[in-house]
Formats: C-alpha cells, structure tokens, sequence
C-alpha cells in the first residue's frame, strides 16, 4: 500500500458548523491530516484550546500554513474566505450556501423591503467572482453540503445510475423549530432566511440527483431552468402565538418557504423549508421517478426507535437534533453525524485535495443552488410567478 499523503488544513469560524468540521477531520482516513489553526472574529480562544490546536493572528496567517481551508463562517464572509484561499492556491471547503446577498451595508437595513432583483444581480455577480478564482487557482472550491454525500443520497445515485431511470418529481425538506445561531435571524448575515438557510440542502441534493440522472443517459447534467416561491414569516404574523417551543426572535427572515422547480428537461422538484416545526430536525426527500420510487429519511429514520417512559432517564443522552423532549416514543439517531454526510463529505474532500479524486459537490453545484433560491425569492416577491433560473 502505497503511504497516505499529509494534508495541511486550517479553520476559519469558530462555531457549530467548525466544531462538526473538526470532529469529521478526526475520521479521515484517507489522507494524514495535520490541522495547522483556527482563525475567527469570535471564539476562537476556547475553540482553540478545546482542541489544543493554535489561535492564528489573521486569516493570511492561517492561509499560509495551509493546503485547505474549511469556510466554516456566517455566509457574508465565504467569498472573502474562499477568494483569498483560492487566490493563495489553497483549495477551500465552504459550507452552504456558497454566497449570497448581504444587504448595503446601511443601518436601517431589512430584509422585507428592499427589491429581491437587486439580491439577485449581486448574488449572481458573486458567483461569477468565486467561479473567476477558482478558475485562475491551483486550488479547488468544495462545496460542503453534507446531504450530496449522506448514505441515503448516495444510495440513490447508485439505483439512478445502475437502472438509468428518469426522475419525474422530486419533493424534499427540511425543517426543525428554529435555527440555533443568533446571526440567522438577520439578512445581512444570512443572505436570506429559511429558504436558503435550510432550503438549499434538500434543494441541492434534488439538483445533484436530475444532474446525475442526464450525465449517466446523455453525459449532459439536467438543470434547473425555472422557478417559483413562496416565502412567509409566520412566527413574525402579528397573530402568532408563542408558547415557548418555537424559536420567534427573527428580524427580517423568512421562516417558511417552497420552491417549485423546474428543470430543462420539464420534470419537477418541490422544496419545502421551515422554522416552524415540532418533533425534531425533519429532513427528507423523496425521488419518483418512472422506474423507482424512494424515499431518503435523513433525519428522522427508523434505525432505531425508543420508549422512554421518563425524560429523566435520558438528561445524558442525545437522542437527535432539535428533539423537543426525550420522553414517550423517539427515533435516536445511533451515529447521526454518519446519516447527514458530515464524514463522508470530508472524507472526500480530503481526497480530492491528496489525490485529484473527483468532486460530486463542485461550484458549480453551489452556483446554481443559490441561483435558484435567490430566482425563487425574486418570484416570491411577484407572487410565485415562474422566473428563469441562470445556471453555471
Ligand atoms: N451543513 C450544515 O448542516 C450546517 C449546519 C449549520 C451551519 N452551517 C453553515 O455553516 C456556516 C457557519 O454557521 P454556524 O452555525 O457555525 O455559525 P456561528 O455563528 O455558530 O459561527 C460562525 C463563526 O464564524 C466566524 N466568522 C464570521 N465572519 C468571519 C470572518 N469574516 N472571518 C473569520 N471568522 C468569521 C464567527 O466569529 C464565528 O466564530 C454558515 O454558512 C451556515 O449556513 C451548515
């Protein structure tokens, strides 16, 4: 067997999704991994010392110690992140979404009432910057969503590849009663609300299955072409009663949201994203295609189903994400990092980056995922009139 190559990785953030980064790291067997430092504006003291990994002065710093950089920071900093690493030669895993529309910077800033066409160009105009870097790199962009690479999605592409089926509708979601990060419930640091901030891991993996369906019949991915949506902030409705179980502390964000789409070849996708829902993360896809049908439970599954008839029983044991109560019937996740992709993502990634191995999750992927939420949030506006969907 021929040796394992060393990978030089540094972290940018300092928060949920750069501890589960580092925590499939630590599973990577592919390749060594030498984690070189964290940078981040908060946090980075105790993320650091938790892991006995260095605090990096600046984010240059970090790069130049570096073969790949996780962009595990809020969504307005991951072009300025992923940029400066691509233009270093440095490859760049970025967490969803790729990027997005931050608003003008003024204070009085809200993301009710500004034109989402404006969102749109700028969006769109950010895409072409990161594609541009990458382009002009040694480096590659990887794009780190976790659903591309969970089980479930991957056992889909294999019956979709081995039996060249057509998929005809596609309909996903994600939901759960609230994002934890206090940054979510703005625009300006989220790009959006739920429609991207949940809304794009179903979508993306619907995207990903129809460009997989077209490159094993035709060696061309089938693309999204149009789009309609529908956006609400239910939790912010004058009438909405709190009683405690759903978080309702939103500036100016969506909190549910469809996407109706459309692809090229007139088959369709729909896509439901919420903030509003009990019972644990709800995080799944169904594929009916002319073939097959399948349904991908992300979360919840029924690998294992517990009863538990006093929640003090379990106040040391994590059962699943967002579960409200640990009492009566639940579904624990036995390895739920395993079931949503966070190890096989990374696993892939540093794959890619020792050895060339090719990419499923790509920037291009990335691109026409924000493309379509930022096209469905324009039709929102319109009412859920169809607009055309730029792809890359
Ligand atoms: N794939 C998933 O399942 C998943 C889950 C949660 C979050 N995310 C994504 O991960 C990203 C981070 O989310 P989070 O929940 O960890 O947020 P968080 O608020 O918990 O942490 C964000 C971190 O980024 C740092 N940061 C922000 N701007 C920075 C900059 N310019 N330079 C350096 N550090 C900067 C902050 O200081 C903080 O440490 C978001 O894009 C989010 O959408 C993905």
């Amino acid at each position: 067997m021929n040796a394992k190559k060393t990978v030089r990785a540094g972290i940018v953030g300092a928060g949920f999704a750069a501890a589960f980064h580092f925590e499939a790291i630590k599973k990577v067997h592919g390749a060594n991994v030498e984690v070189q430092g964290v940078y981040a504006l908060d946090r980075a003291e105790e993320y650091g010392r938790e892991r006995g990994i260095p605090v990096m002065p600046s984010l240059a710093a970090l790069i130049e110690k570096c073969d790949v950089l996780h962009v595990c920071t809020t969504a307005q900093s991951h072009e300025e992140v992923a940029v400066a690493a691509l233009k270093a030669g440095k490859f760049a895993i970025v967490e969803k979404p790729l990027t997005g529309y931050f608003g003008d910077g003024s204070p009085d800033f809200h993301g009710d009432r500004f034109p989402k066409t404006v969102a749109m160009e700028h969006c769109l105009a950010s895409i072409e910057r990161i594609l541009a870097a990458e382009k002009a790199s040694k480096g590659r962009l990887l794009y780190a969503e976790n659903w591309v690479y969970a089980p479930s999605i991957q056992k889909e592409r294999e019956i979709l590849t081995k039996t060249g089926a057509q998929i005809l509708w596609i309909h996903g979601e994600e939901s759960h009663s609230g994002s934890h990060a206090k940054t979510y419930a703005y625009w300006k640091f989220s790009g959006g609300g739920v429609m991207i901030g949940k809304g794009c891991h179903p979508l993306t993996a619907a995207l990903y299955l129809k460009a997989t369906e077209g490159k094993v019949r035709t060696g061309k991915p089938i693309r999204p072409a149009k789009v309609c949506g529908h956006t609400h902030a239910i939790t912010r409705l004058p009438g909405f009663r709190n009683e405690g179980h759903i978080r309702c502390d939103y500036f100016d964000i969506d909190d549910f949201s469809l996407m109706h789409v459309v692809f090229e070849d007139g088959t369709v996708a729909d896509i439901f994203a919420s903030d509003i829902v009990l019972g644990g993360i709800h995080n799944w896809i169904e594929v009916a295609a002319n073939n097959h049908r399948t349904f991908c439970n992300i979360n919840p599954n029924s690998a294992m189903q517990t009863y538990n008839p006093a929640e003090a029983n379990f106040k040391d044991i994590y059962v699943v994400e967002k579960i409200g109560t640990k009492q009566g019937w639940s579904n624990p996740s036995p390895d739920e990092d395993w079931m949503t992709g966070y190890p096989q993502e990374i696993e892939a990634f540093y794959r890619t980056v020792a050895y060339g191995a090719p990419v499923e999750s790509d920037s291009g992927l990335a691109a026409n995922a924000i493309s379509t939420i930022y096209s469905a949030y324009v039709s929102a506006e319109r009412g859920g009139a169809e607009v055309a969907v730029k792809t890359f």
